[in-house]
């Protein structure tokens, strides 16, 4: 992972150490980033000596489908894109998880760089190797694990981001340093304003942090089959919230939600305490929704969670800020208590 403030040639030049082989480079990108910020990288690649493509998807994640991979497939083809040469992902975790996806498949596996636009991106979804399409039945419901060479960061690019947007992603490395760190919590909460301002130096402090404790969670357990699991707190009833509401919330607002809610639940079951007031205090002044009793929430996607065995679920529990244990929970009990208030 590499990070600066601005965006320039140096992402070219990544881009070209990091796939010395590469010839052809073919820039996945969607409408709305285009716009703002391919063209300085496709000069650049092209300065570069590199023969760059520039391949526009749709923008939303309801685009995120095999059907786009397989007009992907055609155009890397068209674009005589070979085994040496690499993909490049300029987006956010749309465009990230797409063309890692693609990537990983397309002529058995090209090289490919991450260049998150989003907040999102840069903090979680660029980082850790997963990429995934959605299907009829469900999303990210195909998959695989492929690392990209580099994941390249440039904190310009998320300043043009729309601030809800912006302040989405931001749950996630508020999410990172409330389970993994007490210090990078604390610095969070006292630059908060600046953080929703774009402030450079105080991004890259926040972001930089989040990177590192995301890194170092998927480095212990690649394939979540343990400790990564840390990372999906607030994600049990905040993916529940995002079917009830339809989708309507940003991820990072369900997250919002869903951290609240699993936290009461952890207190009123004897998990943890006084970790929901301050929680709650960051997320208000982030302007994220706190109120989950007000969402909407689909059961049936409780119940149906990927970390969900047998009659119960693996909850994640904050039992003081900055540490995380993992927690064998009954599903029928967090469903009585999210459903109607029964305590636990
Ligand atoms: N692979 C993982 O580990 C992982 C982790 C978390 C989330 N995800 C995935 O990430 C996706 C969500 O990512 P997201 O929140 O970045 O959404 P997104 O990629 O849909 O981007 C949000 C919107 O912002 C626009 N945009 C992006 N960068 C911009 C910029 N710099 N300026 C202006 N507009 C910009 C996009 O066009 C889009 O309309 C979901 O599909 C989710 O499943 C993956
Ligand atoms: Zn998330």
């Amino acid at each position: 992972v590499q990070m600066r403030l601005r965006a320039g040639p140096w992402l070219a030049q990544a881009v070209a150490a990091a796939c010395p082989e590469a010839r052809r480079i073919a820039v996945v990108t969607d409408n709305h980033v285009a716009v703002v910020h391919a063209a300085p990288l496709m000069e650049a690649l092209a300065a570069s000596g590199l023969v760059a493509s520039q391949h526009v998807i749709t923008p939303g994640d309801g685009h995120k489908t095999l059907q786009t991979c397989a007009a992907l497939y055609d155009a890397l083809a068209d674009a005589e894109i070979g085994r040496n040469d690499a993909l490049v992902a300029l987006g956010g975790g749309v465009v990230g998880d797409i063309t890692g996806f693609v990537a990983s498949t397309y002529l058995r596996g090209v090289a490919y760089v991450q260049i998150p636009t989003t907040t999102l991106a840069a903090v979680d979804a660029s980082i850790g190797a997963k990429t995934a399409v959605n299907t009829h039945r469900g999303k990210n419901l195909v998959g695989s694990f492929y690392a990209p060479q580099a994941v390249l960061i440039a904190l310009s690019h998320l300043t043009t981001q729309a601030r809800r947007s912006h302040a989405a992603g931001l749950v996630e490395a508020v999410k990172m340093a409330i389970t993994l760190d007490a210090a990078a919590f604390a610095r969070i909460q006292s630059q908060l304003p600046a953080l929703l301002a774009y402030s450079g130096e105080a991004l890259a402090e926040v972001v930089g942090a989040a990177v590192g404790q995301k890194a170092e969670v998927v480095r212990a357990d690649g394939r979540d089959r343990g400790r990564r699991a840390v990372l999906n707190f607030g994600h049990t009833v905040g993916h529940a919230i995002e079917a009830g509401e339809d989708y309507r919330l940003l991820h990072g607002e369900a997250v919002a939600l869903g951290m609240v809610a699993e936290t009461q639940y952890a207190e009123a079951a004897g998990l943890c305490s006084g970790v929901l007031q301050p929680l709650t205090q960051t997320l208000l002044a982030m302007n994220m929704p706190v109120d989950w009793r007000r969402a909407n929430l689909h059961v049936g996607a409780l119940k149906c969670d990927k970390k969900r065995s047998g009659n119960t679920i693996v909850l994640p529990v904050v039992p003081e800020i900055g540490r995380a244990s993992l927690h064998s929970v009954p599903l029928d009990k967090l469903v009585a208590f999210v459903t109607d208030g029964t305590q636990p």
